[in-house]
């Protein structure tokens, strides 16, 4: 299991709150691949990774674009690869191919060391420049994306196979 540690902190409470959501989605995707890719946590993990998607994601590109971030679009194109990779975990889901969990639980790892501790990390100093640091329960307007559009829908597909 992965527990919060300092190293995955921006020193940004609304940021970090939302990254301590991520770490709790992995943990699940840890449980249901040790509960023998049990279907229902599995459906229940992606679930769970499409909302925090949409929600996180937004929260940062929207502060991305109010802070006139010099790395915006790369940092975005990372967001959009990670949500077509969850894409493609739900359509084997719903070909009825439970056997992902390891894959889940890996994509989520390196997630976590790829981009939170990387691509996440450069934009604290022009968040912080900015002030945001200081702020608590910022409200941002929601902006969807065109992949996240796309997403959401998944989760109300009814016609998934079962084994
Ligand atoms: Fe915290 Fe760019 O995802």
């Amino acid at each position: 299991m992965i527990t919060w540690k300092d190293k995955y902190s921006m020193g940004i409470s609304r940021i970090d709150d939302e990254h301590k959501k991520f770490i709790d989605i992995i943990n699940k995707a840890i449980v249901a691949k040790e509960h023998n890719n049990n279907p229902e946590e599995l459906k229940e993990v992606l679930h769970e990774i499409t909302i925090f998607a949409v929600s996180h994601f937004s929260t940062e590109e929207t502060f991305m674009i109010e802070f006139n971030y010099a790395e915006y679009h790369s940092h975005k194109k990372e967001h959009i690869l990670f949500s077509n990779t969850i894409i493609e975990f739900f359509n084997k889901i719903i070909d009825g191919d439970y056997q992902i969990a390891d894959k889940i639980v890996e994509c989520l790892k390196q997630w976590l060391i790829n981009h939170i501790l990387l691509t996440d990390k450069k934009y604290v100093g022009c968040f912080k420049e900015n002030g945001l640091h200081l702020l608590h329960n910022h409200k941002l307007p929601i902006i969807l994306t065109k992949v996240q559009l796309v997403i959401i829908p998944l989760k109300h597909h009814s016609h998934i196979k079962r084994n």
